[in-house]
């Protein structure tokens, strides 16, 4: 069965008089990884300590496991809940002791203290940590340790308000496949807030974005990636290509217009009010006269390279027309073999566009 683990509906938030968030239904299932997305002071951080009964709200009804914190679910959701913050406090003495620290606190038993430590030390590789002093830490070190003391005790809610933020990219990969790897183990249900979208994509099966303390899109990563629903969303994924545009509705279809009179069809339904194509990199190929691509139904220009920035996965390539500027995103083996100022004929699929307004 899959049991609700988070539930708002019609919460609202006020801080300094100013409504912070607004979250009309957010419903999260038992271990589920979600990442929660959004510009700076979009309402993440608030979001997480209402989660986490840090903060009040003013309106609305938050239900953990199940239960109404305003009623019965209070102590429940607080043995079952865990949160980190990007600052990771360890207080003076070992690793062990701060991982014990929770099940100290908990009255849990010698014996039960030594295996669950253990357990969570190892978990996230820092078992021959133990007899360190915690303030000797390097700072992934810390944020392992951090993790181990957050989930020692085995909630089954963890809240991550960017923990991970200040660490270097390998670690940072390293400790969020660890951290998965215990999720998903053990069915823990996880709010990772996260700006970096490569993170979002090896850890979360579902994005939450916020902007101005509402929820402006909630989709699978690669949705979210390809097919922002606003220019706020389309600049947070780094959207490749974000093109100004018309749109003129005939009935069911929509005829799309660039700069410089490129033109194709849309039949599928478009925002009202659409000003802007977002065309992912990896969707803009260059064609050749045997590229088995024509078959598609495209969209060609012609065009000049005028830049090559080389990338590991894929190479950037910028293609100018008289009034176009397109992002491709192409394969090494293809990339190295383009010269800048060449002439090149480039093409999309108009399936591949998101409209946006
Ligand atoms: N302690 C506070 N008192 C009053 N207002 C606050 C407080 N903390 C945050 N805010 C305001 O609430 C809004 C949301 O802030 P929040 O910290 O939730 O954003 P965020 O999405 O976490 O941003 P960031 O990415 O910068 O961490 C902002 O307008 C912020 O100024
Ligand atoms: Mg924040």
């Amino acid at each position: 069965m899959n049991h609700t683990i988070v539930e708002l509906t019609g919460i609202k938030v006020y801080r300094n008089r100013q409504l912070t968030l607004n979250i009309e239904q957010l419903s999260v299932a038992a271990g589920e990884l979600v990442a929660v997305a959004g510009p700076n002071g979009a309402g993440k951080s608030t979001l997480l300590q209402v989660i986490n009964m840090l903060l009040p709200y003013q309106q609305g009804v938050l239900k953990l496991f199940g239960r109404d914190i305003s009623q019965t679910g209070r102590e429940d959701a607080r043995c079952n809940s865990s949160m980190m913050f990007q600052e990771t406090l360890l207080v003076n003495g070992t690793v062990y002791d701060n991982v014990a620290l929770p099940l100290n606190f908990r009255n849990y038993t010698q014996t039960e203290i030594e295996e669950q430590v253990a357990a969570a030390l190892k978990n996230f590789h820092c078992q021959h940590l133990a007899e360190r002093q915690a303030k000797q830490l390097s700072g992934g070190e810390v944020q392992r340790v951090g993790l181990a003391r957050a989930l020692v005790y085995q909630p089954k809610l963890l809240l991550l308000d960017e923990p991970f933020a200040a660490l270097d990219t390998a670690t940072r990969t390293a400790i969020l496949g660890d951290l998965k790897q215990v999720a998903v183990a053990n069915r823990i249900t996880v709010l990772l807030v996260s700006h970096n979208f490569n993170d979002v994509l090896s850890f979360a099966d579902r994005v939450v974005v916020l902007a101005d303390g509402r929820m402006i899109q909630d989709d699978c990563p690669e949705v979210v990636l390809r097919r922002p629903v606003n220019l706020e969303v389309a600049n947070l994924v780094d959207m490749d290509n974000i093109l100004p545009c018309q749109v003129e509705t005939d009935g069911r279809e929509a005829i799309v217009r660039l700069a410089g009179g490129v033109a194709f069809r849309q039949n599928k339904p478009v925002p009202v009010g659409a000003a802007a194509c977002c065309l992912p990199g990896d969707a803009v190929y260059i064609l050749n006269r045997s590229s088995a691509l024509r078959r598609q139904p495209l969209v060609t220009i012609n065009g000049t390279i005028a830049g090559i920035t080389p990338g590991i996965g894929a190479y950037k390539v910028r293609v100018e027309s008289s009034s176009l500027s397109l992002t491709m995103r192409a394969p090494r083996e293809q990339a190295t073999g383009l010269i800048s100022g060449s002439q090149v004929e480039v093409a999309f699929n108009p399936d591949e566009v998101q409209l946006i307004c």
